[in-house]
């Protein structure tokens, strides 16, 4: 497949099934419960995101690139906790428009802006940011090395790289799908925890903080229960009906090893 067409059906699984300007409308009505089931879309919730937030050290006023922000929960996250200003970029334009529906409805369009862009080709001069976030993304990114090459290039010298994401297990039995970020194996591109260190430290990094968080992740999947009609809009609003399947998928790869977590910060070093 050629970069366009795989690009193109990433967008499709993320936006293929839920209903945009119902979910627009929703955000719209001051009277309906909007909470982190909507806006945190990787394993942990917001939990996850407080605990890669307690491991790195910038300053308030500081301008962060939130990478495959998704709806926007992270940035908003960030930019509530430090004062940091966040800048949010993904492939989906839909995700975007929701996500800065959520910051206006937030009242943290001054802290918040996202916009649509591919993670490998940032339409952003170098060395422009303190620091990139990440969450939950590289699993649809086969081109490891030009990612995070690209993520230096638009980082400042002594900037950050903040990670959380899903790696392959040591169990290495296929995985079921759908998950959460493939609806088949074509589209999921894992790699494993050393292999990630790997290919991240080869892009000009070097590495900080390095935590497997594979237990976390899979004990807040098995606690999680099952799904519940949501008081307000959730990701099932966004990804369709089988979003209840691609949890339950994961929290059966994570369960027996297929899957696992990492959270990771380095330091652009040149
Ligand atoms: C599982 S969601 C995570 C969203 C957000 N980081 C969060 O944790 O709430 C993955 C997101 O990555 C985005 N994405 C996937 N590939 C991308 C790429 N090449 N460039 C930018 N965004 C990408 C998707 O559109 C989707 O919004």
């Amino acid at each position: 497949m050629s970069t366009g067409s795989v690009t193109t059906a990433i967008r499709g699984h993320y936006e293929s099934q839920g209903s945009a300007d119902q979910l627009l409308a929703d955000i719209d009505d001051p009277d309906l419960n909007i909470g982190p089931a909507l806006d945190q879309f990787h394993v942990g919730g917001a939990k996850a995101t407080h605990r890669l937030l307690a491991e790195v050290e910038l300053p308030a006023g500081s301008h962060v690139l939130d990478v495959g922000s998704g709806l926007g929960g992270p940035a908003r996250l960030l930019a509530g906790s430090r004062k940091w200003r966040v800048t949010g970029i993904d492939l989906s334009p839909e995700f975007c428009r929701i996500a800065t529906a959520l910051s206006v409805r937030a009242d943290m369009t001054a802290q918040t802006a996202f916009s649509a862009g591919d993670a490998v080709r940032l339409p952003f001069p170098d060395g422009v940011f303190d620091a990139v976030w990440t969450e939950h993304v590289a699993m649809n990114i086969g081109a490891r090395d030009d990612l995070y090459r690209e993520l230096a290039r638009v980082v400042r010298r002594g900037g950050l790289l903040a990670i959380y994401d899903v790696v392959a297990g040591e169990n290495t039995t296929p995985l079921t799908f759908p998950v959460p970020w493939a609806r088949d194996a074509e589209h999921s591109h894992l790699v494993t925890a050393e292999m990630l260190r790997e290919r991240v430290s080869g892009a000009g990094w070097v590495a900080r903080v390095w935590n497997d968080e594979s237990i976390f992740a899979r004990d807040w999947l098995a606690n999680m229960g099952a799904p519940k009609a949501p008081a307000g809009p959730s990701l099932r609003h966004v990804m369709g009906d089988d979003f209840p399947a691609m949890t339950g998928n994961l929290r059966d790869n994570f369960a027996d090893g297929r899957l696992g977590a990492v959270q990771a910060v380095f330091e652009k070093n040149t």
